[in-house]
């Protein structure tokens, strides 16, 4: 196949195979994620895994325009969508519109994700009628961390469930080509992904979602300040990284390396050989 997947061909994606998501943030990482991933999310998510920041409130636009951009030249194939960060567009439908177009002309990815539901309904169709594809993000949005008092899985009782009901119709019925269900009990995942016609992409909401996303860094224990429940850990670099530091360390004190394999112009019989 020639190309990246395009947006049409994911939202085409819907109640058939499932659609396979990671976070990507750096050049290298993408180029590994590319050959599995139909998608490869910039998150904004970044702040804590990236810069060590306590929530994703703090991420700018500049920081996802530079991470966007490494991301598209790092993969070839993968249809990779961009978070607009808090702030960035909560504020009007054309203050949206500035930093999502923004951030496609400077990148050249495909899509921004906001998060959001009915409330930015208007902002979604605003973007879509104006050639920026947009990702929602309902469920537990982390960029709400404020006004909910926490991270809360949602649709636990009536009124959280009959919310991310409305809220996946609505911005169904705006225009968003997919949207990211997240930290949403089963039942309900299950109930929007029967209800709307554009793929559901699950982030701790079961397997009946579309298709699934995590946090790369999660999956590769690459990441633990806090872990969620939802997390999955496939490998555990972190602790792979631990032991190769600490043996590059003994070797560098105990002047095991470098060796002579690693060196330019060795002095031999007092004479420089050549490298
Ligand atoms: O910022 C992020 O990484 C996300 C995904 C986990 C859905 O929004
Ligand atoms: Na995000």
């Amino acid at each position: 196949k020639m190309g990246r997947t395009s947006v049409p061909e994911l939202r085409a994606r819907k109640g058939k195979d499932p659609i396979v998501c990671l976070t990507a943030y750096t050049a290298p990482m993408a180029q590994r994620l590319d050959e599995h991933c139909d998608l490869l999310l910039v998150g904004d998510s970044l702040g804590m895994v990236v810069y060590g920041m306590e929530s994703t409130l703090a991420v700018t636009v500049d920081m996802m325009v530079n991470h966007g951009k490494a991301v598209m030249r790092g993969s070839k194939n993968a249809c990779v969508v961009v978070d607009l960060p808090f702030g960035s567009y909560q504020e009007s439908k054309e203050q949206a519109f500035r930093t999502a177009s923004h951030i496609l002309a400077e990148t050249g990815c495909a899509a921004v994700k906001l998060e959001g539901g009915a409330e930015l309904a208007e902002t979604i169709e605003f973007l879509t009628m104006r050639g920026v594809p947009v990702m929602a993000h309902i469920g537990l949005m982390p960029q709400q961390v404020n006004t909910m008092g926490g991270f809360k899985s949602q649709g636990r009782d009536e009124e959280t469930a009959r919310k991310t009901l409305a809220d996946a119709k609505a911005v169904a019925k705006a225009g968003a080509f997919s949207v990211v269900v997240e930290g949403t009990v089963e039942p309900v995942a299950r109930q929007i992904t029967e209800a709307i016609d554009i793929p559901t992409i699950g982030i701790g909401a079961s397997v009946a979602c579309d298709g699934q996303v995590l946090v790369t860094e999660d999956i590769l224990g690459l990441f633990s300040d806090f872990t969620p429940k939802f997390v999955k850990r496939y490998a555990n670099l972190g602790d792979a990284v631990s032991e190769a530091v600490g043996q590059y360390a003994d070797e560098v004190r105990t002047r095991q390396f470098p060796t002579d394999e690693h060196c330019f112009g060795l002095a031999k019989k007092g004479k420089l050989r050549a490298v």
